[in-house]
């Protein structure tokens, strides 16, 4: 996909396709009956004031459609044009009422149908999408709707979907700013590019991406694309080593080997300020729930679980394509939770990396065994901050659908931070306690800890809670179940309706980049 600017309007002229928006009438902007009366001027619907091509804007106005059309948000007006380019005309409702989020939805709608219509060249007019007032910013928008909703996963289809070269116009756009648009859309295409790598990770099918094949992968995307980041995988022997108990108990019924992958990037100007963060993965390639086996329909769908992992690896990646000025080490716990003859039983107690006991109730809480060990070694980084992402409980959809993404913490300072990075990229985001009360319910009465509280209550926080016990020296931790957006986000029309999401890799991203 290649995006041009166009600061003279030639390229805008010359597209197939041309996008532009228009606004609702509010009352106040109504034709005044005491001018004259033309038939454009009164009896139009929708405003288009801010149109810079005459040519176009008559022969919208001699449209009869045109008298219709109210420019409501998701109404569209489509039309020839006079060289015989095609013309939609988004509707964005309100003027005073539209956001960011509903630019990047516009944008993905009609980018799809563009693409469906296998326009070559297809021009959005960014003055009229350019509502917040920031060239710069909506074009970024523009063409993170674009990048995004380019995706596609066809890997195992025979009949691949058509490749179409398409080339998008950001039209109209003030010259004066158009280094720094250039400079947005190469980050922009860096997070995208990012988002697009982990989605094929998490879409891809468990019997490929096992543990040992994911480190793999992860480990030829760093050596190509991510220059000076030092890689280190621990295998199963190392991870004996570490006596890392939780994950070596979880992979105890794999016909493969656990792995832990351990990234790290240093700003090329780092000095002894440098803030240091560090995020952590749950890699569980496939999660039948061991012993304690899931039932046929929830195990569907069950190849997302190292979701967490991907999740972090992608903010990982574009902040450091971001060179961001921290440092960052990222570590991604990964094995699938299987069964054989020697996965763990249930009532099984295993000894924590950090030495405490657990007893393992249930085989189907791993998500919390393999974190607590990956925490417990990110914490011997000495990272000022932690952030750990997970599809840790089916709890999280319960109490926030598929569409928000749950956190708890220990510090609400940096908790606040995160969700305000969430905000700024429209991620919905929102915190849940950990009270000590639930607290006491992960303490076993034969081992340090139990895997699993009192069932039907509290699932996310008690997750979390069990993971707290593995965070030491006061580091600033916070946890994101990711459980309910990693996929299936269909009512993003710039997600796919089905598969990986991409979602809070573009917040974690910013986090990284901009915030500390
Ligand atoms: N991977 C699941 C959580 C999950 C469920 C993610 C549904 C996405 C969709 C996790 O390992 C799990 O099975 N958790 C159990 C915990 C319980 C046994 C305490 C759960 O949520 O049922
Ligand atoms: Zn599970
Ligand atoms: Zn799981």
């Amino acid at each position: 996909m290649l995006i041009k600017l166009d600061t003279v309007g030639d390229q805008f002229l010359a597209a197939d396709l041309k996008i532009l928006t228009a606004f609702q009438k509010t009352n106040t902007e109504k034709p005044s009956t005491k001018k004259k009366k033309t038939e454009s001027s009164t009896e139009a619907s929708a405003s288009i004031d801010h149109w810079s091509d005459k040519g176009l804007k008559e022969e919208y106005e001699n449209l009869k459609a045109a008298k219709n059309f109210k420019a409501a948000k998701d109404e569209t007006l489509s039309f020839t044009g006079a060289t015989g380019e095609t013309v939609w005309v988004v509707g964005l409702g309100d003027k005073t009422k539209v956001t960011a989020e509903d630019i990047r939805k516009a944008i993905a709608k009609a980018f799809k149908a563009a693409k469906a219509g296998k326009f070559a060249t297809v021009a959005f007019d960014v003055t009229g999408f350019n509502v917040l007032k920031d060239e710069a910013l909506t074009s970024g928008l523009i063409a993170e709707a674009v990048y995004l909703s380019d995706y596609s996963y066809d890997k195992y289809k025979s009949k691949k979907t058509e490749n179409v070269s398409m080339t998008v116009v950001l039209g109209h756009i003030e010259k004066k700013n158009s280094a720094k648009i250039e400079k947005t859309l190469a980050s922009t295409k860096n997070i995208c590019d990012s988002i697009s790598v982990i989605k094929d990770f998490v879409n891809e099918a468990p019997n490929h991406l096992h543990s040992e094949e994911y480190a793999r992968r992860v480990e030829a995307d760093v050596k190509k694309n991510l220059k000076g980041v030092k890689i280190k995988i621990l295998n199963k022997a190392a991870i004996q080593k570490e006596k890392m108990g939780m994950l070596l108990a979880v992979n105890a019924g794999s016909a493969y080997e656990p792995r832990i992958v351990h990234l790290t990037y240093e700003p090329a100007k780092a000095t002894s300020k440098t803030k240091h963060i560090a995020l952590v993965g749950k890699g569980i390639t496939f999660d039948t729930g061991g012993y304690s086996l899931k039932p046929g329909a929830s195990m569907m769908n069950m190849k997302n679980d190292m979701g967490g992992s991907a999740t972090v690896y992608g903010a990982f990646r574009a902040a450091v394509l971001e060179k961001a000025p921290v440092k960052i080490t990222c570590i991604m716990a990964m094995t699938d939770n299987a069964v054989n003859e020697y996965a763990t039983m249930p009532d099984s107690i295993v000894t924590a990396r950090n030495g405490k006991t657990v007893e393992i109730l249930n085989t189907d809480a791993e998500g919390r065994l393999i974190l607590g060990d990956a925490l417990d070694y990110a914490c011997d980084q000495n990272p000022d901050y932690i952030i750990d992402a997970a599809t840790l409980t089916g709890a999280c959809l319960v109490a926030l659908g598929n569409q928000v993404c749950a956190i708890l913490g220990n510090d609400q300072k940096w908790i606040g931070e995160i969700l305000d990075a969430a905000k700024n990229q429209d991620e919905y985001m929102w915190q849940l306690p950990i009270i000590n009360e639930w607290r006491q319910d992960i303490k076993s009465k034969i081992a340090d800890l139990k895997n699993i509280g009192t069932p039907m209550r509290a699932g996310t926080a008690l997750g979390a809670a069990f993971l707290e016990e593995f965070i030491k020296n006061d580091i600033k931790w916070a946890h994101l179940d990711v459980a309910g957006v990693v996929d299936s986000q269909s009512h993003l029309p710039y997600c796919s309706s089905h598969g990986a999401s991409g979602l809070i890799v573009r917040s974690l991203t910013h986090l990284l980049v901009n915030g500390k």
